[in-house]
C-alpha cells in the first residue's frame, strides 16, 4: 500500500491533538508524521502509534519532503505558511478560515461534496465546525426534498475556541463554586454558569463572523447560491461538542417520518430519539464520536413546509480533525 509523509501544523492545539489520534484510529497510511507548533512547544513529545514524536517549530522550510499537511493553526499563520507547503509540493488540508471562501479553494465535507476535492490547486479547506455539524444531516434532506431556507441557533462548546477555552471554563467553575469571582482571561465574559453571543467580530449587518460563515460556507458547499440562512451563534458552558436547533423550510411538504427515513441510513448521522425517556442529542454523548446526533424531529409550526430538529456533534472531530482526515483519505483514493 502507498504511504504518505504527513505534517500536522498546530499539532499541540485542541484540533491538532485530535488529528494525531484520528490518523491513528483510522489507520491512515502514514509513512512519516511530523508535528509542528510554535517555539513554545518545541521539544514537547506527543505519541503517535506508541512512538514519541518531538514537536518542531513551524517554519517555511519545515515542509520539505511532505505529501500532506493538516493545517490547524490560525487563519493568519495559515495564510503565511500554507503557500510554502504548496511550493514544497505538499497538499494542504486547512482547518482555519484563511481560504474557505477563496474561489480557487474547494471547501469540502466528504459526506456532501467529495467530488470538489479534485478541483484543488494545492489547498483544500475544511469548513467551520458549526457549518459541518449542520450540513451532515441537512444535505441528505436537501437532496431529497429541496431546502429553501433554514434558521440555526447554536449552543457552542468552549473547546471550539481552542484548548484554552477548556482551561478557562474549568478554572472559572472552580472559582465560582468556591465563592470567588470568575477570572476572565480570553473569553470576553465569564463562561462558567453563563451564556453569551459567540466571541467573533460583528459585521455591519449585525451578524457575527460565525453566523456569517454558516451562510456563506453552506452556499459554497451545497453549490446553491440561493439557499437562505439566518444563524444565531452562542457560546455555552459545555466542554466539548456543539449543539444546534435547526428550523428548516422545504420546497415541498415533508413529514417527520420522511425525514427519519431519509436520515436513518445517511452517512455520518445517528438518530437519537427516545421520547418516553426524553433522550435526544446531547453534547455529553456526541463528544468523542464522529457521527452527528440528530433528534427532536418534528413538523415546524412556523414554516409552511417546515421541519424542526436538534443536533449535537463533536466539533473537534467531525467539525475539524475527522473531517480533515476524511478529506486526506479522499486525496489518497479512499471513498467516504
Ligand atoms: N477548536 C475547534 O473546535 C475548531 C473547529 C474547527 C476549526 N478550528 C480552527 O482550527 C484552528 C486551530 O484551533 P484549535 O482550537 O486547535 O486552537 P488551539 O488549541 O489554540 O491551537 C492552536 C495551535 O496553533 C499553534 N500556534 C499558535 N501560534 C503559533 C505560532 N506563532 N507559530 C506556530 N504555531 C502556532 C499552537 O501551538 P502552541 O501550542 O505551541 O502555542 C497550537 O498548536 C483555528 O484556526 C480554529 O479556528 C477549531
Amino acid at each position: 500500500m502507498k504511504t504518505y509523509r504527513v505534517v500536522i501544523a498546530g499539532a499541540t492545539g485542541a484540533v491538532g491533538a485530535e488529528m494525531i489520534t484520528t490518523l491513528e484510529q483510522r489507520n491512515f497510511p502514514v509513512a512519516s508524521l511530523r508535528l509542528l507548533a510554535s517555539t513554545r512547544s518545541v521539544g514537547k513529545k506527543l505519541k503517535f502509534k506508541g512512538t514519541e514524536l518531538v514537536v518542531e517549530e513551524l517554519t517555511h522550510a519545515a515542509f520539505q519532503n511532505t505529501d500532506i499537511v493538516l493545517s490547524s493553526t490560525s487563519g493568519t499563520l495559515s495564510k503565511e505558511f500554507s503557500p510554502s507547503a504548496v511550493k514544497a509540493g505538499a497538499i494542504v488540508v486547512d482547518n482555519t478560515s484563511a481560504y474557505r471562501m477563496d474561489p480557487q479553494v474547494p471547501l469540502v465535507v466528504p459526506e456532501v461534496n467529495p467530488q470538489d476535492v479534485a478541483t484543488h490547486h494545492g489547498i483544500i479547506a475544511n469548513p467551520n465546525c458549526s457549518t459541518i455539524i449542520a450540513l451532515v444531516p441537512l444535505w441528505p434532506l436537501h437532496k431529497a426534498f429541496g431546502i429553501t431556507r433554514f434558521i440555526a441557533c447554536t449552543y457552542q462548546a468552549v473547546s471550539g475556541a481552542g484548548a484554552w477555552g477548556i482551561y478557562e471554563l474549568e478554572q472559572q467553575t472552580r472559582e465560582v463554586l468556591a465563592g470567588k469571582p470568575a477570572t476572565k482571561q480570553k473569553f470576553p465574559h465569564p463562561i462558567a454558569f453563563n451564556v453569551f453571543s459567540h466571541n467573533s467580530k460583528i459585521g455591519a449587518n449585525g451578524y457575527n463572523e460565525e453566523e456569517t460563515k454558516m451562510l456563506n460556507e453552506t452556499r459554497k458547499i451545497f453549490h446553491d447560491a440561493h439557499i437562505m440562512i439566518s444563524a444565531t451563534c452562542v457560546r455555552v458552558p459545555v466542554f466539548r461538542a456543539h449543539s444546534e436547533a435547526l428550523h428548516v423550510e422545504f420546497s415541498q411538504a415533508v413529514t417527520p417520518a420522511q425525514v427519519r427515513a431519509t436520515l436513518r441510513h445517511a452517512p455520518g448521522v445517528q438518530l437519537v430519539e427516545n421520547e418516553a425517556a426524553n433522550h435526544f442529542p446531547m453534547p455529553l454523548e456526541a463528544a468523542g464520536q464522529g457521527d452527528v446526533l440528530v433528534g427532536r424531529i418534528r413538523q415546524d409550526t412556523a414554516f409552511t413546509h417546515g421541519i424542526a430538529l436538534f443536533v449535537s456533534g463533536d466539533q473537534l472531530l467531525k467539525g475539524a480533525a475527522l473531517n480533515a482526515v476524511q478529506i486526506a483519505e479522499l486525496l489518497v483514493g479512499k471513498q467516504p
